[in-house]
C-alpha cells in the first residue's frame, strides 16, 4: 500500500476536488454493522462477530487502496455503544487493544497513516497510550489515511467544536464553514465522498453528521463480516455512475 500525493481538498466544501462525474471516491467512510447478527446466525457469542469483523478490515482496506481511495473512516464504536451490556463493551475494548497491538506495525510498513477520531478521555490509560503511539508512529506516512472512529458521535463532535471555538475566543464573524471544519475530529481529512453501511439498516446513526452533507450513500444487507472485495468493487463501480451536483444544476443539462 504505497501512495501518491493526497488529492487536494476544496476547503469550502471539505470535499476532495473532483469533477461532478464521480470517479474514484477520495474518501470512503464505513458503518460496519451486523457483527452481532452474523454471530447469532451461527449460534456464536456476539463478541465472536466483532472478532471476525475486525479480521475483515484489512482485506477491505487493501481493496480500497488498490482502487485509489486515499482516506477510509471506520465507525468502530459510537458514543451510544457505551450503553451496551458491560461484557460486550469490555470485549470490544479488548479487541481494539489487541488489534492495535497486532496490526499497527504492519499498517505502518504499508505506509498507512492511522488517525483516531473521537473522544479519548473515556478510554483507559493503556488504550489512550496505544492510540497516541499508533498516531505518532504513522503520522508521516503518505499512503492511505485510516481514520478509526472510536468513542465517536457526530453530535458530540459538533458540540465539542462549538465549545472549543468559544474557548478560543473566536469572533462571531470569523465563524464560517471553513473555520468550523478545522475544529472537527476529522479536520485532517476531506469530507467522505461515499458512505457505505452494511447490515441492512437505513440510517446514519450519528456518524459524520457535518461531513456527510454531500456524501453519496450505499446500503447493503450484507453483514459486515460477510462483506467481500467483490461487493466493494461493485460499490465503487456504482459510485462512478452517480452524478454529484453539490446542490447545483447539472452543467451537462
Ligand atoms: C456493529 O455491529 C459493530 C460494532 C458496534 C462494534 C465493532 C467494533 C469492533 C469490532 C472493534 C473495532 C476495532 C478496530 C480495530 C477498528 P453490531 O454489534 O451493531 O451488529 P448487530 O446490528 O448485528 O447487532
Amino acid at each position: 500500500m504505497t501512495g501518491a500525493a493526497r488529492p487536494p481538498v476544496d476547503q469550502e466544501r471539505g470535499q476532495t476536488c473532483q469533477s461532478a462525474r464521480a470517479t474514484v471516491p477520495g474518501h470512503v467512510a464505513i458503518i460496519m454493522d451486523g457483527n452481532g447478527r452474523w454471530a447469532k446466525q451461527r449460534g456464536l457469542p456476539r463478541l465472536e462477530g466483532h472478532r471476525v469483523g475486525v479480521e475483515r478490515i484489512r482485506n477491505i482496506l487493501e481493496t480500497l487502496t488498490q482502487r485509489g481511495v486515499r482516506y477510509v473512516t471506520l465507525y468502530a464504536f459510537s458514543t451510544e455503544n457505551w450503553y451496551r451490556p458491560p461484557e460486550e463493551v469490555e470485549g470490544i475494548l479488548e479487541i481494539l487493544h489487541q488489534a492495535l497491538r497486532e496490526q499497527v506495525q504492519s499498517l505502518h510498513e504499508s505506509n498507512v497513516r492511522v488517525v483516531h477520531v473521537g473522544k479519548v478521555d473515556r478510554l483507559d490509560p493503556r488504550l489512550q497510550e496505544q492510540v497516541a503511539s499508533a498516531q505518532r508512529l504513522t503520522c508521516d506516512n503518505t499512503g492511505i489515511t485510516l481514520n478509526v472512529a472510536f468513542d465517536y458521535g457526530g453530535r458530540e463532535e459538533i458540540l465539542e467544536a462549538v465549545r472549543r471555538i468559544i474557548r478560543d475566543g473566536v469572533p462571531e464573524e470569523a465563524v464560517d464553514e471553513r473555520l468550523f471544519r478545522t475544529y472537527l475530529f476529522t479536520h485532517d481529512s476531506p469530507d467522505p465522498d461515499l458512505i457505505i453501511r452494511t447490515g441492512g439498516e437505513l440510517r446514519i446513526s450519528n456518524f459524520l453528521l457535518w461531513q456527510s452533507a454531500y456524501s453519496e450513500y450505499y446500503h447493503t444487507p450484507t453483514l459486515w463480516p460477510d462483506l467481500g472485495s467483490d461487493e466493494v468493487e461493485r460499490v465503487l463501480e456504482e459510485f462512478t455512475r452517480r452524478q454529484r451536483r453539490f446542490g447545483r444544476v447539472d452543467p451537462e443539462g
